[in-house]
Formats: structure tokens, sequence, C-alpha cells
């Protein structure tokens, strides 16, 4: 989604922009631009299709844009084509009112009728237009300041934004409005920052505002004032990031998402420790009594993308150890479809980013009906982390790759941290059990490590698949859960077409897509299934199906059915996700590499969802 970046202070604004946008980079773009003022001089937009790249040549690396005090942006395209022309920054036709956006502005016809009306014209087809062009009329109309005319913009606006503004009469500061979508203020000795996310200003401060919905900020050099929605004056605390830079560069690695799936051992570990200690685990941090644990009726999981996956793994773990009713649900569906809630039950929200926008909504529903919320978030300061009533923080630090690795693994652990307790409290689970359970979580990140190590095995083999055109992933039980991920973490960046089925619905439809050469990934990591799934396998292979298995040391009578086998370690089955979808990130990254794609940035996709 879109990127934005802002600056004022002594240093030049160009080339902090740039780079703050070369870190967002990870979001997803299509064009980008930037606009900055030198004094009172009038401010300059630059602007481009395509890779930032682009931008930084035709501003020459930001030295042909001056001046100290700028915003820029990477846009993802919602409301008109990816072009030049419809990239942001946009402004009114005097220049008097300049803006760069991140949202949807929902109700943008009928805001450009009305300006046409008052003898506006429009030359981008973008919904951000209008919303500058509105600034500028209640500006002009009412003759008020930057306060007052965003907060009469606010007003009559619908949707979400994070904008970011700079008015010819006020040379030097910016001013931002905020409903909805990502941003964050930084402030530095006489330098003020915005970004849409912390890598973007990791470099310079790590001293940040997070500004709330329906607010307002005015950036001098190095003083931010808050205001809210009537223009008074609020009070914000400062927060210290506590992410060190490095976190967020490569590291040495070719691509994030390498380097985030090494991480995933020491993120488990953090997540881990952050709430287990002397063998108990500890959910003081989280806020939840044992008094809500005990009286929660049903819990429904809802989320988008890898972290619904992470949400189907749970609902098995979650209603073997705690036999209580779970439901897990897509936030995009879930928040539509006036879901049947009850007094006593808990919405769980995982999410990476805090900020995809259904996610966000689906939880705001629940609130709205007096339902408790628990959000098992990454990012600190999210929306979504600020308006749960209860937050199980993952430790994943910063994660850059669009495709998620080391903040799924979190999610899990932190999905298995509450099944476990939630036994305990409700005492389905026996002490001696629960002990078990605890050392074996315990024993994850060394478990990942060891199958990292073998990564070149699985290089090799999805180098011979480069050429494939659609793979099946299958499995039972949790295994199908992590096919799902195996599966979605394929098609997003190596661009395959790829599905994944429940074994058992095979013979409803799927094997007739089976033909010679189809490779078909098999996951066997459940014991009691393990015969089940194998028949399966033989079945497909009898249809000309290429066959991986990935199933437990142990089992190598595996190797008379499979062209390829991959193993992990033992462990507990309820945590077998954990250690099974390693290799399957693996498999979609030397694929897309193998591929010569960018894996870091696929093609149409983006970090953080902020739009519907
Ligand atoms: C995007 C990302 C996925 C992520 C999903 C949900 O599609 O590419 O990796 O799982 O959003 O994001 P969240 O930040 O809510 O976990």
């Amino acid at each position: 989604m879109c990127g934005i970046v802002g600056f004022t202070g002594r240093q030049q604004a160009a080339p902090i922009l740039l780079e703050g946008l070369s870190k967002l980079e990870y979001r997803g773009y299509d064009s980008a631009g930037v606009v900055v003022r030198d004094g009172d001089a009038s401010a300059e937009i630059v602007k481009a299709k395509g890779r930032l790249k682009v931008l930084s040549e035709k501003t020459n690396g930001g030295e042909a844009v001056p001046g100290t005090c700028g915003i820029g942006h990477t846009r993802w395209a919602t409301h008109g084509e990816p072009s030049e022309n419809n990239a942001h920054p946009h402004s009114s036709d005097d220049m008097n009112v300049v803006a760069v956006h991140n949202g949807i502005i929902e109700n943008y016809q009928e805001i450009k009728d009305k300006l046409l009306k008052k003898g506006y014209t429009f030359y981008s087809q973008t919904d951000t237009e209008a919303l500058v062009k509105l600034v500028d009329y209640y500006y002009k109309k009412y003759q008020v300041g930057p306060i007052d005319a965003l907060a009469k913009t606010m007003v009559r606006v619908r949707g979400s934004y994070a904008l970011a503004v700079m008015f010819k009469d006020y040379p030097g500061e910016i001013y931002v409005a905020r409903k909805d979508s990502p941003m964050i203020l930084g402030i530095a000795d006489g330098e003020s920052y915005i970004a849409s996310d912390v890598p973007a200003i990791l470099k310079y401060t790590r001293n940040v505002y997070y500004i709330g919905n329906l607010e307002m900020a005015r950036l001098t050099k190095g003083e931010i004032e808050f205001y809210n929605i009537d223009g008074e004056i609020i009070e914000k605390e400062l927060t210290e990031i506590k992410w060190d830079a490095e976190s967020a560069e490569k590291g040495g690695y070719e691509y994030f998402m390498m380097k985030e799936i090494h991480e995933q051992p020491k993120a488990i570990r953090d997540t881990i420790n952050a709430v287990v200690s002397d063998g108990k685990i500890d959910l003081s941090s989280v806020g939840i009594t044992e008094e809500q644990i005990r009286d929660v009726n049903q819990i429904h999981i809802v989320a988008c993308g890898s972290a619904y996956h992470v949400g189907v793994v749970a609902q098995y773990v979650i209603e073997d150890l705690v036999r209580i009713p779970v439901r897990v649900e897509l936030a995009s569906e879930f928040r539509y479809r006036n879901p049947l809630l009850q007094d006593n039950d808990m919405v769980l929200i995982i999410s990476q980013s805090g900020e995809t926008a259904d996610s966000l909504a689906a939880m705001r529903e629940a609130k709205n009906r007096g339902i408790r919320t628990l959000a098992i978030v990454n990012v600190v300061g999210s929306s979504i982390a600020r308006e749960a009533d209860n937050v199980f923080y993952t430790l994943a630090g910063p994660e850059i790759a669009v495709a998620t690795t080391k903040a799924y693994s979190c999610q899990l652990v932190a999905c298995y941290l509450l099944a476990l307790e939630f036994a305990r409290v409700r005492g389905t689970l026996k002490d001696n059990d629960y002990q078990e359970m605890l050392r074996e979580l315990d024993t994850l990140p060394a478990k990942i490590e060891k199958i990292i190590e073998d990564k070149e095995r699985i290089q090799w083999f999805a180098s011979k698949y480069v050429n494939a055109k659609d793979v099946f992933f299958l499995g039972r039980g949790i295994d199908y859960a992590i096919c799902l991920e195996g599966s979605l973490k394929m098609k997003e960046i190596s661009y395959v077409h790829s599905e994944a089925y429940a074994a058992g619905e095979l013979k409803h439809g799927t094997i007739s897509l089976i033909e010679d050469g189809t490779l078909v990934i098999s996951v066997l990591t459940q014991q009691e299934l393990y015969e089940k799934m194998v028949s399966n396998m033989v079945e497909v292979k009898s249809r000309g199906a290429c066959l991986m298995g990935l199933t437990t040391y142990g089992h190598y009578n595996i190797e008379d059915t499979v062209d390829f086998a991959t193993y992990i370690p033992k462990t507990d089955r309820h945590f077998s996700a954990s250690l099974a979808v390693v290799p399957l990130q693996l498999m979609g990254y030397y694929l897309s590499l193998a591929k010569g794609l960018d894996v870091d940035k696929p093609r149409n996709l983006a970090k953080s969802v902020t739009v519907e």
C-alpha cells in the first residue's frame, strides 16, 4: 500500500525522502513522487511511474530539488491507473496546497462534483486530488489556518487517510491528518519526520509519536504539535522504538525473505521468553485474567492472508487442548456478515502489521457489540494494538519481505501459548502435559535451525520445477492448515498457480486436474493420519503426479511413494506447523529465485493492506 515520508529540518529533504521511501518499498507501489520546498520559494514536485530508481534518477538523487522541507510518496494504485499523472504529490492549481495521501476517500466523486461547480478543474483520476482541492477550498473560503481547513475537510470526507500537506503560506511546515491509515511522527534535534512505518525513519530517530484517529499534527523543525478534530491542542507521549536500525537492513542476505526465514528461531525464542518464566506462562503483559479466561464460551479468530492460516492451525490446537468451540474466519467476511456473537465470546484478531483494514474493521465490529477483543500483533502502537482490549505482542522485529515468514511463525507460537494457558486455567490439560508441552515449545527454535541448515536440498528440488504451471498441496488436519500457507507462499512470490486441499477432498474434484508431471506436495506430520495420507498420495501418483513428501524423521518408507522426500524433526503434534512450514517457505523462496523474480516485492502485492 502507499508509503509516505516527510521531513522538515536543517538537512536537505530530498535525499532523506528518497531513502525513506526506499525503506517502504516492501509495502508495494507502482509510482512515486516528492515535493520539496526551499525556504519561501515555491514548492517543486517531481513524479515518476515505476520503481523509485526512476524518481531518483529524475531528481539526480535529490540534488535537483533543493530545500529542507518536503514530503514523498510511493503509490499503490486504487483510483486511476499507475501513471505519472496519477502519482502523488497532488496539488491545487495554484500550488497553495500540496499533499500526499494513503487510504481511500469513498465519497470523492461527490466532492469532485461539488468542486467542479465551484470552478475547480481536475487533471488526474485520483481520489486524492479531490481531497487536496477540498482542503484548498475550505482554506480559502473560510480564510482559516491549515488546522481548521483540515478539520473541516475531515468532517466532510468519508473513508481512510494518512494525509501529509504543505501550504504555500507556511514554509518549513508540514501538516498531517489521520483516520484508519498508518502514520507515525518522529522527532530529533531540530528535525521532524513523518512516515507510514518505522523503517523509513529509523536511521534518523527512534523517538516517535503515534497519531490517533481523527487527529492532526503540525510539524516544524524539531517540534510537533497535535490537535483533535475541534482544533484543540492535545498532548501525546513520546515512544522509543526498540528495534535497532540493523534489523531493518538485509545484513548480507540477498533478500529480506531469506534473512527473515533465518531469524525465525530467535523471533520465536523472544516471543516465548516474553511470557514464559520458571516453567510457567504469565500473561500479565497481555492483561487477560484467569477469570476472563474461565468465562470464555467461544473464540472467533479473525484475520487475513497468512495470519488467517495461523488461525486455521490455532483452531485445531485450541479446540483440541481447551475443548471450547473455535471458529476461524476471514476478516473481510466476518465484518459484513452480521456474525452471531454471544456475551462471553472472545474475538482473537491476528495481524502482523496491526493495520490491515479488514482486520481492524472486524475488530471494531466485535468491540461495538461489546465482545472482548484480544489481538496478536507484531507492530507496536499499530491501530489494532491500540484499540484491542488485550494485546499479545509477537517479537518478530521488523518484517520487510511482503511474504511473511517470521511473523507467521511467531503468531503460531503466540496461539500455542494462549492455548496452553487457557487449557491450564480451565483444567483441560494435566499439569504434567502442560509442563511437557512447554518444554517441547522451547525446542522449536533449535529444530527450525536444523531444518534451515538443510536448505540446499530444497533449492535443488525447487530449481527442477522452475517451469511448473500448477502445484497442489495436500494434507489432513493441521497439515492441511500448513498446506494453505505453503501454497500461498508459492503463488505469491513465484507466480505459480498453486492450491491447497484437505486430502480427503481430493476425490471430490481436484484429482481431475492431476496429469503427467503435475507437482503435488504432501504434508504428513500427523501420525494418526499418516496412512490415510499415503493412500491419497498413491492415488495421485498413479495419475502421473510427481510427488514431494514432507514428513518427520523416521518415516523413511515414504521414499517408496514419493519422488522427493524432506524431513523435519519430531515434535508434539500440536506444534508441527512451526516446523513443517519452513521447508515450504524455502520452496516458495527458491522457486521465485530460480525464476529470477524479485522475491521481496512480488507484483501487485502489498505488505500491509490498509484499504478494503
Ligand atoms: C498481506 C501480506 C500477508 C499478510 C496479510 C495480513 O496480504 O502480504 O503476508 O499475511 O496481508 O496482514 P497482517 O499485517 O494483518 O498480518
